[in-house]
């Protein structure tokens, strides 16, 4: 039996069995538990809790099924509360360790901290439908899962029509519960589209990045906002906590100022600045993303926004007009050497960065913070459950 001391970053408990840090799924800090090694090595060893002996007030009985087996969530034995004072922590902790920051952090609640996802990818193996068992190909097999919306979950009933062995399938569901599916797979696939489209609000399935039914993307709805997605665009997955981020944009957009929007995926924030901002610059390297783009100005009326393709770092250094502000909202491993030094020899007068990686943005912070002091910080909790967090920072330029 051992002692659990605390939460490791991705939500294990922490203890020393022999000397040796020993990461423990499933425990909880000041918990004494029984327990199986799973990994060891002559750094630190990995195991389960087969036992929980003196058990904490903060633990809940995790309401999915396969919580034990799936790798997807890791805090669902925690309250919610609890699993957002973790993530507060965590980010915290990384930028205070990595970048020597200690500001406030704000935090934005999800509304709904189960059924949020619009989007689910799972696999299907040897006819076994599921996901990856944390850190193996084996697979969890499931019915459902309680982070995908309902509509999403209705779908994985009639998965089995397809017909398939081996394949990787990602379920996108929108603001009317219509689905868009994209399948990837060696099988022969059974054309059974019509029938399924008969039960789900089937708009499009795509099949190894072709066309095999209705069309290849849809139109989702987000703060009154239209936004047509391609099924391999960049796609917030909680609708509501992109929401939350659209509230910070509006705020801390100044009236006619000049934006650049790095990293814009279907051009969300864009548009959402281009409501008071004189003139956008929206930048994305996926092309499908930038026709969704082009198609979501128009539909939302707007005519102060340039979407370009291509890779963000190069775009900027010829954007000729003067930029006031840059919204940088990269992938997790931040921006590279060359973006942050092109976004420095701009300085424009406002950042607004925002992160799926703690450890990326501690390290962008602590260059940045060298020119740029924080007026603001929030994490916001897109990914409940999971010991992912978003967080979005607020930069002003130092005197
Ligand atoms: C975290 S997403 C943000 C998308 C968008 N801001 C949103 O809220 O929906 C990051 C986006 O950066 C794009 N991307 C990745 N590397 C890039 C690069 N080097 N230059 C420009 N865009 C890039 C991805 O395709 C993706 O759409």
């Amino acid at each position: 039996m051992v002692k659990v001391e605390k939460l490791d970053h991705y939500g294990r408990g922490i203890t020393y069995i022999d000397d040796k840090i020993t990461f423990l799924n499933n425990a909880l800090p000041n918990e004494e538990v029984k327990y199986k090694i799973t990994k060891s090595n002559n750094k630190f060893q990995e195991g389960k809790v087969t036992k929980i002996i003196t058990k904490s007030k903060k633990r809940v009985e995790p309401p999915c099924p396969f919580y034990d087996i799936c790798g997807g969530c890791s805090l669902q034995h925690l309250t919610y509360e609890k699993t957002l004072e973790f993530k507060k922590q965590k980010v915290q902790e990384i930028l205070s360790r990595y970048a020597h920051i200690n500001e406030k952090i704000n935090i934005i609640k999800n509304p709904s901290p189960y059924q949020y996802r619009n989007k689910l990818s799972l696999k299907i193996k040897d006819g076994k439908i599921g996901f990856y068992e944390a850190k193996t190909h084996k697979i969890v097999e499931i019915t459902k899962c309680l982070l995908a919306k309902e509509e999403i979950n209705n779908f994985l009933k009639d998965l089995k029509y397809f017909e398939l062995n081996n394949a990787e399938v990602t379920i996108r569901s929108n603001y009317n519960q219509e689905l868009l599916i994209a399948i990837k797979t060696k099988d022969q696939i059974t054309n059974c589209y019509k029938q399924l489209a008969k039960l789900h609000k089937i708009v499009g399935i795509i099949v190894n990045d072709k066309l095999a039914y209705g069309e290849d993307k849809f139109i989702d709805i987000v703060d009154h906002k239209l936004f047509q997605v391609s099924y391999n665009s960049f796609f917030q997955v909680n609708s509501l906590i992109n929401q939350e981020i659209f509230q910070i944009i509006k705020k801390e957009i100044k009236k006619e100022k000049v934006v650049a929007d790095l990293y814009c995926g279907v051009g969300t924030l864009a548009i959402v600045a281009s409501d008071k901002a004189k003139q956008v610059y929206g930048i994305e390297i996926i092309p499908n993303a930038i026709k969704n783009a082009l198609v979501n100005q128009k539909m939302n009326k707007v005519n102060n926004v340039n979407f370009c393709l291509g890779d963000a770092k190069d775009i900027i250094k010829k954007i000729k007009t003067k930029i006031d502000t840059i919204i940088i909202d990269p992938p997790r491993s931040g921006l590279s050497v060359e973006a942050l030094n092109n976004i420095l020899k701009i300085k424009p007068t406002d950042l607004i960065y925002i992160s799926c990686d703690p450890m990326t943005l501690a390290r962008d912070l602590n260059t940045l913070k060298q020119f740029y002091k924080i007026t603001k910080l929030y994490i916001a909790d897109m990914f409940s459950y999971t010991y992912h967090v978003e967080s979005i920072c607020i930069l002003k330029l130092l005197n």
